[in-house]
């Protein structure tokens, strides 16, 4: 467990390379598949899949319930992308000459999905909880105790004010004409029977993975595209490529699992029901079979010519992420935003993943300048 936690995905890689078997034991009792094959195979076999998925926890009944509420939101979300583009130009340029990260990145990402996430109606103290909580660090597991105490210690606070909010609004009835916010889909999708603190729960999971996910997936981006490129000239790669090579090189969700759903034998060993197989998105995307030089940051293997490897940033198969598409747009938007009219490069910051709930960069400071109008229309004309 010490050299776990030392460096947690090292110790996956060496584990997987000394492993006799093609799956081995984590040190917290799950099992991990080593073997990529059997790997897609646990993600994607309808044998893993009949029950509901574990993202949720237990908090809906059934997987139908699951899926309307996923859908619900990322519809939501993807038709307020216009939006988003527009608000998170400006929120970029306000940014200053120098950020903080990776904390600016949810904080960016909230900024320009407040009012989606929470309409402007909704009451102002409870608006004003939500940007603490951001700000505190609510929005991912963070890795250190004081850190993490610090988020914590809001959780009680927000919780009971938004059960409050949200059985107010069940209470009200259904708006006409389509959810207002994100909490209104999570209220129109989540059966009646649900306790109000159930649905409030829902929308904080649902919150985390909007702005906590994307955010701290724009952080890793601009990251390692500074780190990888000189300061000075523009980056050499579009914003696309480099948004999926960061998740490819450094994934924040580094580990899924599917419980057995009978004893089954896998890998050569046997198995109980409800034993957890754990998949590492990690692992897999630096598989040296199927990647050219996986531990290289290169962007430019998504331009089209190069072979790929298995690639789950989001997972894949019948539970994978629900918000994918969108969210991919959401951070490439972002990262587009950041690069506009401006040079970035970084300081205080490295590659090596600081690993609690997910895979989170270390602090690092984002010096952006913008660049004289005359060579900022040159660029647009190019
Ligand atoms: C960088 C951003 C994000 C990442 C990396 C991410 C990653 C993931 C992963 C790895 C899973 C687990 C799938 C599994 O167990 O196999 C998941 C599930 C899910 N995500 Fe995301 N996610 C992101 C953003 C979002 C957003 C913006 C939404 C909002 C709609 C969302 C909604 C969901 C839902 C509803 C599920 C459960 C899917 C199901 O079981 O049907 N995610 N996500």
């Amino acid at each position: 467990m010490r050299r776990f936690r030392r460096d947690p995905l090292e110790y996956l890689e060496v584990c997987a390379r000394r492993s006799p078997a093609e799956v081995f034991r984590l040190p917290w009792g799950a099992w991990c598949v080593r073997d990529t094959e059997q790997a897609l195979t646990v993600l994607r076999d309808p044998a893993f899949h009949s029950g509901i998925s574990t993202f949720f926890g237990d908090m809906l009944p059934s997987r139908a319930n699951q899926i309307a509420l996923g859908r619900a939101v990322r519809n939501l979300l993807r038709s307020q992308l216009p939006a988003y583009r527009r608000c998170v130009t400006e929120a970029a340029a306000g940014l200053g000459p120098v950020s903080r990260w990776p904390e600016a990145g949810p904080l960016l990402v909230y900024r320009c999905t407040a009012d989606v996430l929470l309409h402007p109606g909704a009451p102002p103290a409870l608006r004003r909880q939500l940007a603490q909580a951001v700000a505190a660090g609510l929005t991912a597991r963070q890795p250190s105790m004081r850190q993490r105490a610090r988020a914590e210690l809001l959780r009680p606070g927000l919780l009971a004010a938004i059960i409050e909010h949200v059985r107010g609004r069940r209470a009200g009835g259904s708006e006409q004409g389509g959810p207002q916010d994100v909490l209104d889909a999570v209220i129109g999708a989540c059966p009646e029977e649900l306790t109000d603190r159930t649905v409030a729960n829902l929308y904080v999971l649902l919150f985390q993975s909007i702005v906590g996910n994307i955010g701290y997936a724009v952080a890793w981006t601009v990251l390692l595209a500074c780190l990888h490129h000189p300061p000075g000239p523009p980056w050499p790669w579009p914003a696309e490529w480099l948004v999926r090579e960061a998740a490819r090189h450094r994934p924040f969700v580094w580990m899924v699992g599917r419980p057995a759903p009978h004893p089954l034998e896998f890998g050569g060993l046997p198995f109980a029901a409800g034993t957890i197989l754990s998949v590492s998105p990690y692992l897999l995307h630096h598989d040296t079979h199927r990647w050219d030089r996986p531990e290289m940051f290169r962007p430019e293997r998504w331009n089209g010519t190069e072979r790929q490897g298995p690639y789950l940033p989001f997972s894949t198969g019948p539970f994978t992420c629900a918000g994918a598409a969108v969210a991919h747009s959401l951070i490439t938007e972002t990262v587009t935003a950041l690069a506009q009219d401006a040079r970035l490069t970084v300081s205080g910051g490295d590659a090596r993943p600081l690993v609690s709930g997910s895979v989170l960069p270390r602090p690092f400071a984002l010096h952006r300048t913008l660049k004289a109008p005359s060579e900022a229309r040159a660029h647009e004309g190019r």
